[in-house]
């Protein structure tokens, strides 16, 4: 019988994919001693955003699926809080295991430390300094009321320390005495292991899409300032049609379903025009193993994703972030992801400056693709 008991609690598509590192690291080596449960809030819900993961990444099914839905964040917070509760009262784990900043994150954070259970929290002291943007919110309490901080990144462990978080706290660790470590990124490991399968698995995938490698852009939104904001997306999505128009470089666009459905009530003449423009391929959201082959032979990759803007640097591949500011900072410092916000001058200004450049170089910055197996070891030792 293993002795201990996590709780790996997940919602939203980035969640899944990090979730599968930690899940593949238990399975492989720790089945005698942990005893994994998995919860799916049922934040996410559509197939392509949900399951879609699940069966490529061989994740087992959740044991608990709280099936929340969409709704506002107050009430979808609340839902979400309420079903975490029931289930760690239920299972008595010895820790939960939460990831990046959705509500999904934060409920489960929230839950968890009520109950004095503690939270490891896998990608924590991330920043953005905009509380404008409901994530910023989401990680900062997280990171507050967890036990293990596991920050991706030197600045991420730097933004936890300005905010008081000892960094040479020793043990026993507690929600008052927390620990932070740099563990590097899970979603480095993620793409170390599966960047070949997608070569090997699905590289028919660019024929299916009638897409060239190298000849097309990849571009993702989804961010709620660039959706709920017609006027930003109207931009964004006007440029970057524009600049595959004249610079015969293909728009190759997975549009996750807020944007659809923001163009739908909103625009749905741009979305028709999406459809209609030979050099525009829209796509429904894709797998995960299609988007890291997307990744890899695009030209350039334009995209307000926190996940996509690492990925490319992962792939060496130029970014345009279609935001203001980012949270890895790093990326823009080394002229690699420039930020471009919604606004065409910059977005047309970045295209053409960095699909031409061919001096970039791509440091690795997030760690050496053990982070996983670093944070149950971590885990093991609460
Ligand atoms: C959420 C996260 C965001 C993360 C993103 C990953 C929050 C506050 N936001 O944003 O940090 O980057 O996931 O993709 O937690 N919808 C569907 N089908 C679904 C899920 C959502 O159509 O399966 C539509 C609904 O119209 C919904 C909207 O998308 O209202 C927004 O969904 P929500 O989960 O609130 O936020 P995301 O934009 O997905
Ligand atoms: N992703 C995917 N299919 C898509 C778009 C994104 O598999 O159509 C993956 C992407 O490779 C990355 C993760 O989803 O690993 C990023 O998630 P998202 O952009 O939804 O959220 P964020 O990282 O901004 O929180």
């Amino acid at each position: 019988m293993p002795d201990k008991k996590v709780l790996n609690i997940v919602g939203a598509r980035p969640q899944i994919i990090k979730a599968s590192a930690i899940n593949r690291v238990l399975r492989r080596d720790y089945t005698e001693q942990v005893q994994e449960i998995i919860l799916h809030t049922g934040q996410h819900y559509d197939r392509t955003l949900s399951d879609v993961f699940f069966e490529e990444l061989e994740i087992p099914k959740p044991d608990y699926n709280l099936g929340v839905g969409s709704a506002r964040h107050g009430k979808q917070t609340a839902s979400m809080i309420s079903g975490i509760e029931e289930v760690i009262l239920k299972e008595q784990p010895d820790a939960v295991i939460i990831y990046g900043d959705t509500n999904s994150t934060l409920a489960a954070g929230v839950a968890a430390s009520k109950l004095k259970v503690p939270v490891a929290h896998v990608e924590a002291g991330l920043r953005s300094y905009r509380k404008e943007m409901p994530e910023e919110i989401n990680r900062v309490l997280s990171d507050h009321v967890s036990t293990l901080l596991f920050a991706p990144t030197d600045t991420a462990l730097k933004n936890l320390i300005k905010e008081g978080i000892r960094p040479d706290a020793g043990p026993p660790f507690t929600i008052d005495n927390p620990k932070i470590f740099l563990s590097g990124d899970i979603m480095y490991d993620n793409s170390l292991f599966y960047g070949e399968l997608a070569d090997r698995k699905i590289n028919g995938f660019l024929d299916a899409i009638n897409t060239r490698p190298e000849k097309y852009m990849l571009a993702t939104i989804h961010r709620q300032k660039n959706t709920d904001d017609i006027e930003r997306l109207n931009t964004i999505l006007k440029t970057l049609i524009e600049l595959s128009v004249q610079n015969d470089t293909r728009l190759v666009l997975p549009l996750h379903p807020r944007t659809v459905h923001a163009l739908e009530k909103e625009n749905p003449a741009l979305l028709l025009k999406l459809t209609k423009t030979d050099s525009v391929r829209l796509l429904p959201p894709v797998s995960y193993l299609e988007m890291i082959l997307l990744e890899k032979n695009a030209a350039i990759i334009c995209t307000d994703s926190g996940g996509v803007q690492k990925e490319a640097h992962f792939f060496r591949r130029p970014c345009l972030v279609l935001r203001a500011e980012t949270e890895w900072t790093e990326l823009v410092k080394n002229g690699t992801a420039v930020l471009v916000d919604a606004d065409s001058d910059k977005i047309r200004e970045g295209f053409l400056k960095m699909i031409k450049s061919n001096d970039l170089s791509y440091p690795g910055f997030y760690g050496n693709g053990k982070a996983a197996e670093f944070m149950v070891e971590e885990l093991m030792a609460l």
